[in-house]
């Protein structure tokens, strides 16, 4: 019986999705029962050097220790994958090797060593230098940077970028190989000459976004809620506070690397004893989850909008969605910043098993909109309490949508 393999070659500059794309893609395909393993060239290194080798000039392609000691770990890695494939027949097998592969020669000595008609080179490309930027700050952080200050460390990588760059040969010739925007889960070309096994599933994968679990929560109760005005920026109160204790308590034993917030402090008070509660997580604030601006009306209450203002009211009563505030926003022009704040989330949380997002209610409303097919008209009404939040879990076989009480 011939059983099917593939091996899964990843390429494109640091800071571009790959390693993240890599750990969804082995567990969507051992969800489908293929053996599937990542071998990933800069963990052999950072495991293997006792030397520090995080500086740029290790990356020099003209610096020849440094660059016979990576071409070293990628033939290490390459006979890994070959091991773990080539052995314990008779089982479906994807190896993943993830590393950046840029160079033309890099790709050629890889395609030496295989079978070339059942590789697939994935290309992963993301040019938004804000999110790049985000990545980069956030990439930092890990242990290999910790004896430099967090600038130092962005030049660091910068240049290392750099080097990578002077090396950089995009794919072309490859016999099988798809290039994928991994910011918008685009599929920006294909090139398949084999029949490649798993090749469907995994195309629909690399389109498909993929969340483990997802706690969307709203901001607990401020001093603004207590008189129904809306907007502005006001704390939160004693009760407040409170829910917030009880999130942070609720979520103690889940493991949560990030929060992203919206940049009010309602949003980052509420994350505060969450971020407390757990070991090296961090608050990403991000202005794309700020809530809808009421313009004109920011500040007022409802009841105070209808009296002074009856034709506001009356005009979003009438379309909620598409009524755009005086001078301000409306559910309808906040589309497209919620969608990026959330292929930002889904970007920078790289492979999380937990994900969490404080939001406001409008926002939050738009962020469950966008995972779940709601009618326009229907979004602006969406329940979103401050003592409940929701549950998301996505991915190719389910989606997963649950509200749930945590004190
Ligand atoms: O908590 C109040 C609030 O977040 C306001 O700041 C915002 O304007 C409002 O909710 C959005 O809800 P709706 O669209 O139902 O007025």
């Amino acid at each position: 019986m011939r059983v099917d393999f593939i091996y899964i070659i990843m390429v494109g500059l640091p800071a571009r999705g790959k390693t993240t794309l890599s750990g969804k893609l082995q567990d969507s395909l051992r969800r489908d029962g293929i053996r599937c393993r990542v071998f990933n060239n800069g963990d052999l290194r950072r495991k293997l050097t006792k030397d520090n080798t995080s500086y740029p000039e290790f990356f020099d392609p003209k610096n020849k220790t440094g660059a016979a000691l990576r071409e070293r770990y990628a033939i290490m890695n390459l006979n890994h994958a070959r091991t773990f494939v080539e052995g314990n027949q008779g089982k479906p097998k994807a190896a993943i090797i993830d590393a950046t592969n840029v160079s033309a020669a890099r790709r050629r000595m890889l395609l030496s060593e295989l079978p070339a008609e059942r590789v697939l080179f994935i290309e992963c490309i993301n040019e938004d230098r804000d999110i790049l930027d985000e990545n980069i700050r956030y990439k930092v952080c890990t242990p290999e940077f910790s004896h430099l200050s967090t600038e130092e460390a962005i030049t660091s990588f910068r240049k290392r970028i750099q080097y990578y760059q002077g090396i950089y040969t995009p794919l072309r010739t490859e016999r099988n190989f798809v290039k994928v925007n991994t910011f918008h889960y685009r599929i920006l070309e294909e090139n398949l000459n084999d029949g490649l096994p798993f090749y469907d599933r995994i195309r629909d994968f690399l389109v498909t976004p993929f969340i483990k679990n997802l706690f969307l929560i709203r901001h607990g109760e401020t001093y603004f809620n207590l008189e129904d005005r809306i907007g502005g920026d006001s704390g939160l109160t004693v009760g407040g506070l409170n829910q917030a204790r009880a999130l942070a308590g609720h979520f103690e034993k889940k493991r949560i690397p990030l929060i992203f917030t919206s940049d009010r402090q309602r949003t980052i008070q509420t994350a505060i004893p969450i971020q407390e509660a757990q070991q090296g997580c961090k608050i990403m604030p991000l202005e794309e989850f700020n809530e809808i601006d009421s313009g004109v009306c920011e500040g007022m209450s409802y009841a105070e909008i209808r009296k002074k203002m009856p034709h506001v009211s009356s005009a979003r009563k009438q379309d909620k969605y598409n009524y755009v505030y005086p001078e301000g926003e409306g559910y309808v022009t906040m589309e497209e910043r919620i969608k990026r704040g959330v292929k930002k989330v889904l970007y920078l949380s790289s492979h999380s098993e937990n994900i969490m997002i404080i939001g406001h209610r409008a926002v939050n409303r738009m962020v469950l909109s966008h995972f779940v097919f709601k009618r326009k008209e229907d979004v602006p009404y969406i329940y979103v309490p401050q003592d409940k939040y929701y549950h998301m879990a996505i991915n190719q076989n389910k989606k997963l949508f649950q509200l749930k009480k945590y004190a």
